[in-house]
């Protein structure tokens, strides 16, 4: 066994318009690479895989700049509902909640529901009572919404009110964030979060909580961590669909990335896109979405990060 690390995160396949402002693209490329060396740091001294991944996500939750966490897109009532998922590639294990309001790091709390081992996936006032009995605070609403998802979910709002407008949760960009690992014994951890679609039904869970749309982890195989419209990720399960090209067609990360692109694209043609590490420790990413932030450390390498 290669006895190297690998990192990999992405905050969210879509248009992002910020790729044409170059002081908001330098902003997304500094925040990729500042997590991805805070993960690296951890991942150096020997941390587990499941502990970078679970870091990195959560401080992309905290970075305005995405659809996660604070800098959520709110909802059809105009609030805040997260989802957010993590996967254990060493034994299976999976924690996840969906539709959670006022808590700042989503991912935190599906740690906590991976450790308590009870539940694999726990959502809405069950998923905040579970947060209190961990100590776990609610936040105030303000506290995660910023200026710039208030005043776009108002564009939304008014967009939907024309007759001939495009429906605009179909075009806007889906910002999720997103983290995959593999730690110095080869163990593998798979990390996503969002705030889903803007303007988005109330109560509406994503593919970002759900094991095998929006992560997967097996040690056997690889971790994936998949972003974009989640009702076409959940159709085709993207992130299992990536793992089982690794596990049952024996390819790697940058083979079976393009197999679940593939299929993403012809059997729904699906907009959204994946990062992926193998056992092996190498990285992909792909989309069929306009962008993707994402950035890299392969085999304890630099860091490279791409819009
Ligand atoms: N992929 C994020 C969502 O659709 O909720």
């Amino acid at each position: 066994m290669d006895a190297s690390y690998s990192l990999m995160v992405h905050g969210g396949a879509g248009v992002l318009a910020a790729a044409d402002d170059p002081e908001r693209a330098r902003r997304y490329l500094d925040s990729l690479h500042r997590v991805l060396e805070a993960g690296r740091l951890i991942l150096l001294q020997g941390g587990a895989s499941l502990d970078a991944a679970e870091h990195c996500v959560a401080l992309l939750e905290d970075d305005p700049l995405f659809n996660a966490g604070r800098g959520s897109v709110l909802n059809e009532d105009g609030e805040i509902e997260m989802d957010a998922g993590l996967m254990d590639g060493r034994t299976l294990a999976a924690g996840a909640v969906g539709a959670v309001p006022r808590i700042a790091n989503p991912i935190r709390l599906a740690r906590r529901v991976l450790d308590a081992g009870d539940a694999v996936l726990l959502v809405g006032p069950g998923a905040l009572r579970f947060a209190a009995e961990c100590g776990i605070p609610e936040v105030a609403r303000d506290d995660l919404v910023t200026f710039e998802r208030q005043q776009e979910w108002t564009r939304v709002r008014g967009r939907k009110a024309g007759p001939s407008s495009p429906d605009p949760s179909r075009i806007e960009s889906s910002g999720t964030v997103g983290a995959v690992a593999r730690d110095l014994q080869g163990r593998l951890a798979a990390a996503t979060s969002t705030g889903g679609r803007v303007n988005k039904p109330a109560g509406r869970v994503g593919d970002s909580p759900l094991i095998g749309a929006g992560l997967y982890a097996d040690d056997a195989s690889c971790a994936v961590s998949a972003t974009g419209h989640g009702e076409e990720l959940m159709r085709v399960l993207l992130a299992a669909t990536i793992a089982n090209a690794v596990a049952y067609r024996d390819l790697d990360a940058p083979a079976a990335m393009d197999f679940g692109v593939q299929i993403l694209r012809n059997r729904v043609s699906g907009r959204g896109g994946a990062i992926c590490v193998d056992r092996q420790g190498r990285c992909a990413a792909g989309h069929t979405t306009p962008r993707m932030p994402h950035g890299w450390i392969e085999r304890g390498g630099e860091v490279h990060c791409r819009l």
